[in-house]
């Protein structure tokens, strides 16, 4: 572990994370209480919750979002824009009108297997599994696992006819 990451760039918070060696870290980032391993990149306007774990030589591009309860494994892509989800059933408030606390909601976890990939502008719903090496299309929705190498694609994500070549 190492106590900044490998480049400089203004406008980004690191708090109380932990990082590999040689890891990159774009401006506009805000990255708390997660871990990043060895050489992964982070893009621009990418936030990483408290909790969730990156692994080693992924890329994670710029917008994307990565809560609480997910872990990546390594050499993952995730592209532009990915949304994680880990509440199935979001409430800001509780029945009694208080703010939820974490007491108040389930955290759904995902696991990410090594080399996969996720497409641009997905949605990746709390509660799921994706395989070592899938391929989740842009803009899909997944609602389910994603067995190891198969491709899924659309609303709510589905198999295609074709594997990754
Ligand atoms: C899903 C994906 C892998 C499919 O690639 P492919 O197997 O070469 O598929 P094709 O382009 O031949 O399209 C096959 C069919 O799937 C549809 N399709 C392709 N991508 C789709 C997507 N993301 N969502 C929904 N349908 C999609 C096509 O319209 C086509 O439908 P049709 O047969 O009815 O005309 C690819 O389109 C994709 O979304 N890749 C992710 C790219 C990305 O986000 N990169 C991030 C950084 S730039």
């Amino acid at each position: 572990m190492v106590d900044r990451p490998a480049n400089d760039a203004p406008f980004r918070v690191l708090r109380d994370v932990e990082l590999g060696h040689g890891v990159i870290v774009n401006s506009f980032t805000n990255l708390y209480g997660c871990s990043v391993g060895d050489e992964t990149r982070i893009g621009p306007f990418v936030e990483i919750q408290r909790g969730a774990r990156v692994g080693a030589r992924c890329k994670i591009q710029s917008h994307t979002f990565i809560c609480a309860g997910v872990v990546i494994e390594d050499e993952v892509f995730v592209g532009h824009g990915v949304m994680f989800v880990n509440d199935k059933r979001p409430r800001a408030v509780r029945e009694d009108g208080e703010f939820q606390t974490e007491a108040d909601w389930e955290l759904l976890p995902t696991l990410v297997e090594p080399r996969a990939s996720i497409g641009s502008g997905a949605v990746i719903l709390g509660g799921v599994r994706i395989g070592a090496g899938a391929l989740i299309g842009a803009g899909a929705v997944v609602t389910r696992d994603v067995a190891p190498g198969r491709t899924v694609a659309g609303v709510p994500a589905r198999l295609t006819e074709r594997g990754p070549s």
